[in-house]
């Protein structure tokens, strides 16, 4: 049985455990995030990350920071939740699910507000836990509606990592791909590195060679070639925020990775499930972009490869424009084409 990415251990006072995403692929270690300031901590630096697995996270951290909570009314608690969920708000800007998740908590907890403190409580962790549960089953869905776009025999890029590791389980972008591999398709994938933190070279190659689906990794200044060679037919790619125009943001290189696609009439493919959806947003215009320390850009390696006191630029996140896009995969099915028409017609149903 998969180790979970992420759960929640005992009842209202337990705690959570996590993979530490930050040491594979050379170690894989558990560890117990015990307050909400550790969960911060852990999703900021990517100890835990991937939009689904965030969203679930930050449910769990505000577990954290109520559960020792001596409120006695319900204003009291709501006031704690409140605190709480501000907190983890400001650990990462991009991924929606984290806001999505956060808002459901603060949902349920003023659509009860009548219930006693203790029940309030266990009924916060019980959502918590939902969106966890959901997660699993909506990567299955996205798996088998995106398997039916995989050739026999396919080659497919991906860029960063949208599998396991970014979810409750089993991923998104990967979840695809895993699907045609169970269905016994031939695939063969194209792991971009993903710089500056190796996304796809620790994270994407370690989960695809454990389920033996064969796999290469490339430096991401590669794609080009390997398309060009005729090793791509088709990419498939995960997403942190989409807007209501399908607009998609990802990891930084997705971008380009989308152009390459067009320019060599590659179909180019966002896996996600509808809680990355921001129909707020017109456009990708709107989307923030993370913007993140230069020392991973210049000391990425284990040492400087960047002079002292240079200039340094490091967005963790590109935005994908909707007319580089051939389909959405989402747990409901494919929006396709990816115009305001059809991603409302989907996501809004
Ligand atoms: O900075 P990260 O590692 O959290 O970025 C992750 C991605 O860009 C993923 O592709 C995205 O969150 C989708 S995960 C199913």
């Amino acid at each position: 049985m998969r180790i979970p990415t992420i759960a929640w251990e005992g009842g209202v006072d337990g705690h959570a455990t996590l993979i530490d995403q930050t040491l594979l692929p050379t170690e894989f270690r558990l560890i117990q995030i015990r307050d909400i300031e550790a969960m911060w901590e852990a999703i900021k630096v990517l100890r835990v990350r991937g939009a689904p697995a965030i969203g679930i996270a930050a449910a769990f951290g505000a577990l954290l920071g109520i559960q020792h909570s001596t409120a006695g009314s319900f204003e009291g608690l709501r006031r704690d939740l409140q605190e709480a969920t501000d907190f983890l708000a400001t650990s990462r800007p991009t991924a929606v699910n984290l806001f999505w998740a956060l808002d459901r908590l603060r949902r349920v907890a003023d659509d009860n507000a009548v219930l006693p403190v203790p029940e309030l409580k266990q009924l916060l962790l019980d959502e918590a836990l939902g969106i966890c549960e959901d997660d699993k089953q909506i990567c299955r869905a996205i798996g088998r509606h995106g398997a039916e776009l995989v050739p026999d025999g396919a080659g497919i890029l991906t860029h960063c990592n949208a599998g396991g590791l970014a979810t409750a389980d089993y991923g998104t972008a990967l979840a695809v791909i895993f699907t045609a591999h169970e269905q016994e398709k031939r695939v063969h994938v194209f792991a971009d590195e993903t710089r500056p933190l190796l996304q796809g070279s620790r994270l994407t190659a370690w989960e695809l060679m454990q389920a033996g689906v064969p796999v290469t990794v490339i430096c991401d200044n590669m794609a080009a070639q390997v398309m060009r060679e005729g090793k791509v037919q088709l990419v498939v790619v995960g997403a942190d925020r989409i807007a209501a125009n399908g607009d998609a943001a990802n990891k930084i290189g997705t971008y380009g990775v989308s152009i390459l696609a067009k320019a060599h009439g590659i179909p180019f493919y966002v896996a996600a499930p509808t809680s990355t959806f921001d129909l707020t947003l017109p456009s990708g215009d709107g989307i923030p972009i993370e913007q993140r320390d230069p020392a991973e850009v210049a000391e990425g390696f284990g040492r400087r490869t960047a002079p002292e006191g240079v200039d340094i630029y490091n967005p963790a996140f590109d935005v994908t424009p909707a007319a580089h896009i051939a389909g959405i995969i989402t747990e409901r099915g494919v929006i396709a084409p990816v115009d305001e028409q059809h991603v409302r017609a989907m996501v809004e149903a």
